[in-house]
């Protein structure tokens, strides 16, 4: 049966969900990346996630040809960056926001994230317009665990709050 894709877009804008950057690096040293909401755990062992890239986004092909990808996971305090790598902007300007180091795959890594998984691509699976990346994760970087996350629902972002939830259960 077919759906109004307005309730589609409508019905997704209420699905909140942790803001990440997903970038890469391809072997002439060249960086890519974008903000991504669609990213989910997939595997313990061995420990593998997920991500669904836009195909005509220009992130897209750089992470299939250099084959690895990293997905920072941002903090409240990296909002400005998230902005500035969800804006249509050349990829080396992006990279202009935010402290920059690398993983041992070469990924760019946010010194700032919350955490940072850096992975080798494994599959990449084409669904609509998007591809879903499977990423074998080679490296971990745990950042300050007592930053809030960064969210993103109704279009807007926003933080968690464990202690607003125990208030409204209790
Ligand atoms: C909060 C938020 C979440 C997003 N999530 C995704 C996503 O999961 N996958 C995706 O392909 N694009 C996502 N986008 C859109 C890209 O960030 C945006 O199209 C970006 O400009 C693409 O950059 P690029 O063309 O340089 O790769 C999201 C944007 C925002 C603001």
């Amino acid at each position: 049966m077919p759906i109004d894709p307005g309730d589609f877009k409508q019905g997704m804008r209420r699905l909140g969900a942790s803001v990440c950057i997903i970038t890469t690096r391809r072997p002439d040293g060249s960086r890519n990346g974008l903000t991504a909401t669609a990213v989910c755990s997939l595997s313990a062992d061995p420990p593998m996630l997920l991500a669904c890239l836009n195909r005509s986004s220009n992130s897209f092909r750089p992470v299939v040809e250099a084959g690895v990808f990293a997905v920072n996971v941002l903090s409240l305090q990296d909002a400005a960056t998230a902005d500035q790598f969800a804006g249509a902007r050349p990829a080396a300007e992006k990279f202009l926001v935010g402290d920059w180091g690398e993983g041992p795959t070469g990924a760019p890594i946010l010194t700032t994230a919350l955490a940072a998984f850096d992975c080798q691509v494994d599959k990449v699976v084409e669904a609509g317009t998007h591809g879903i990346l499977l990423g074998l994760v080679h490296h971990v970087m745990l950042g300050d665990a007592a930053k809030a996350p960064l969210l993103y629902a109704a279009g807007a972002y926003g933080g968690f709050s464990a202690e607003l939830a125990e208030l409204l259960v209790s």
